[in-house]
């Protein structure tokens, strides 16, 4: 185990193999410590320090994973232009407090055939829509790497943005529900609410790539949601109606193009005649950055 001080890190540390981790938390556990996890694929901003500032605040240990998988990256070129920056992200995670920081290479996270081989994960049809129709393999990739480091932690809870809600969702599947459960004791996972800058713009790693005139053009996205909300309560709204101006309203914006707006049930994810319950995705490419972003009615 590494003990980093060129971050002025004295008291957080850097591992990089499972058996340093292992072996940290191990160490934790027999003092009875109660270890929150958050797991991350680094390019920290404010939306992940939330996560760990309330994981640091809820927990005696607070270790955070900076692993840009390459397993939930159907896109290679996604994978290869994903902003990467560990110095960055352990002055952050130092100075709010992070104990441990895990940080592998792909390498020393799977085997060879771990990293070829397609798994498929039951999610009761959650990954059908949305993020998984549009990235097939997306969260057979996401939920093989948060099982692996559930496993390696052993958390009492882990720390997840709502910014990714269909992600949440299935991780909460794979908890409560699937095969898995009870495999990882008494593990509670803290849903957090999306970080947005002043002017609304839900904070991304993704961010990082737009230019200044993209972060402006962006703001269409978060400013066509919030006015959705009222749009829901004009007399004869419907779903379908306000989704659909959804649309028409970011395609309009010049250099915003629409993948996909759906107002899903927060829970099944499937489409919905009310908004009960609601919540609607949406994932606009904004120039070549694909952003995701999401409302609750
Ligand atoms: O949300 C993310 O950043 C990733 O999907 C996660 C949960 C860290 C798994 O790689």
């Amino acid at each position: 185990m590494k003990k980093y001080t060129h971050f002025n890190t004295s008291y957080m540390q850097i591992l990089t193999t499972k058996k340093d981790l292992q072996q940290a938390v191990q160490h934790c556990k027999q003092e009875g410590k109660t270890i929150g996890l958050v797991p991350t694929m680094g390019a920290l901003h404010q939306g992940h320090a939330s996560l760990v500032r309330r994981a640091v605040e809820d927990n005696d240990i607070c270790v955070v994973s900076v692993f840009v998988n390459p397993t939930q990256f159907n896109n290679k070129e996604d994978l290869a232009k994903y902003p990467r920056n560990i110095e960055r992200d352990a002055a952050l995670l130092s100075s709010i407090g992070a104990h441990y920081v895990f940080a592998p290479t792909p390498e020393e996270m799977y085997s060879a055939e771990e990293m070829n081989t397609t798994f498929a994960f039951d999610f009761a049809g959650l990954d059908k829509v949305m993020e998984g129709k549009m990235r097939p393999g997306h969260f057979n990739g996401v939920v093989q790497v948060v099982s692996r480091l559930f496993y390696l932690v052993q958390p009492d809870k882990a720390y997840f943005g709502e910014k990714d809600f269909q992600q949440l969702a299935i991780i909460h599947h794979m908890v409560e529900r699937s095969s898995m459960a009870g495999t990882f004791g008494n593990l509670q996972i803290i849903d957090c609410p999306i970080v947005r800058e002043d002017s609304g713009l839900a904070l991304s790693s993704r961010n990082e790539r737009l230019s200044a005139a993209e972060k402006e053009t962006a703001l269409g996205i978060s400013k066509t949601l919030f006015a959705s909300l009222e749009w829901a309560k004009e007399a004869g709204a419907t779903v379908a109606s306000v989704q659909q101006r959804v649309i028409d309203t970011i395609n309009a914006i010049e250099g915003l193009e629409v993948e996909y707006y759906e107002i899903v049930d927060r829970t099944t994810l499937l489409p919905t005649d009310t908004f009960d319950h609601a919540i609607g995705c949406v994932t606009v490419y904004c120039g070549p950055v694909r952003l995701i972003d999401n409302i609750k009615y």
